[in-house]
């Protein structure tokens, strides 16, 4: 078995299986072209990126035993995974005793700080509070909260609370539905999402769940206009399980959709589609992975060396020209300086932008700026590593 004395290696931990698979398989194939780039370079001082990866199925306790068994019995110091932030905890105590690095590439509450873990994916401040000022201007004051149960739909919903009131908006029901949500669990939450007559709905229900509940609230709106649904992490892989009528007019908000027609854009949507399986969507969490790999990659190179110390304090030092525009990890709080996108699905399934941020966004994980006048005042420091 190859050693991390011999050459660099990178652990992957997202899920080919369970109620996040779509996503994950996204996000890994991400990594996986990054690696495949950076091998083609000629890897670190010739030597290829080995990757190792398993599929710890969304449950968070096989994240933890996949991450010990990387790091004790591989010698894995560098890791890239992780979407449900139940998962990313599971995992962090393991990367803390080995002082070893997780790269999580995935939007999450925020509020977190490891030394041990880079965030390649936006806090609140750089999906939330742009989206609570676009979603209050353009459809309304009046809001319902839908999300699956567990850590991150929660705690998102107590900072975009927050983010309503101080509009004077108004948040009509909080809901939550389990992971795998049956029939009846959708059923009695569309049915209160309907009494509620809210102009939009703000949903941080995951995975399969997501085209369960967007199918659940068209069917029962039928031909009646039906309130938009925004999110933080519904992507072109959900929209590919739900189709195109049922997503559209839905909102979302990211720093990246594949729809941008930029060079950058258009090389990695060219990259991604010779790469990915036909059945992976190119996503903003795909592209996070791939970013984050590839700095990994880049702060191998300038180190000359994979050994975790090294890399870390190289990545501080790299900028890179992602397909999302320029970006950068903060050394501050681990988070990454990133673009910030809304869009509305148009009746083709392609993400329309309708609003982006002119700069990357500082990251604020513990939203010490969180007024939405203010949220903004947060892009001015964004000078560059
Ligand atoms: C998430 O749980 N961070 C999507």
């Amino acid at each position: 078995m190859a050693t991390n004395r011999d050459t660099p290696l990178l652990g992957l931990l997202f899920s080919e299986t369970g109620v996040t698979a779509d996503i994950e398989r996204s996000q890994r194939h991400g990594a996986l072209l990054a690696v495949k780039q950076l091998n083609a370079e000629g890897g670190v001082e010739g030597h290829p990126i080995t990757v190792l990866a398993r599929d710890p199925g969304g449950d968070p306790d096989r994240y933890r035993l996949y991450a010990e068994e990387f790091i004790r019995n591989c010698g894995v110091q560098l890791l890239v995974g992780c979407y449900m932030s139940h998962t990313r905890k599971a995992v962090m105590p393991v990367v803390e005793r080995s002082d070893t690095l997780l790269c999580f590439p995935t939007p999450y509450e925020g509020f977190e700080y490891s030394p041990n873990i880079i965030y390649g994916g936006p806090a609140p401040n750089q999906n939330s509070a742009p989206l609570a000022a676009y979603l209050i201007r353009n459809y309304g004051e009046r809001v319902v909260f839908i999300g699956s149960d567990y850590i991150y739909p929660r705690e998102s919903n107590h900072v975009m609370r927050h983010l309503y009131r101080q509009h004077g908006g108004k948040v009509l029901e909080e809901i939550y539905i389990p992971l795998y949500p049956t029939d009846d669990d959708l059923a009695h939450a569309v049915e209160r999402i309907v009494r509620a007559r809210a102009d939009v709905v703000f949903s941080t229900v995951v995975g399969t769940g997501t085209a369960e509940l967007y199918r659940a609230i068209a069917h029962r709106y039928g031909d009646a206009a039906r309130p938009p649904i925004a999110s933080l992490t519904t992507s072109e892989a959900e929209v590919a399980k739900m189709g195109c009528t049922v997503a559209e007019g839905h909102v979302v908000v990211a720093p990246y959709f594949s729809s941008i027609d930029t060079p950058a854009s258009r090389a990695f949507v060219r990259d991604c589609l010779e790469f990915f399986p036909a059945d992976v969507s190119i996503t903003a969490w795909a592209e996070a992975a791939y970013c984050q790999t590839l700095m990994l990659g880049r702060a191998m190179q300038a180190a000359r060396s994979w050994r975790v110390q090294d890399v870390q304090a190289h990545i501080y030092q790299q900028a890179l020209d992602a397909p999302q525009g320029r970006i950068w990890v903060e050394p501050q709080n681990n988070h990454s300086h990133l673009h910030s996108r809304i869009a509305e699905i148009d009746g083709k399934g392609v993400f329309q932008v309708k609003w982006q941020s002119p700069q990357p966004i500082r990251p604020d994980p513990y939203v010490v700026v969180h007024n939405l006048d203010d949220w903004s005042a947060s892009m001015q420091r964004s000078a560059g590593p």
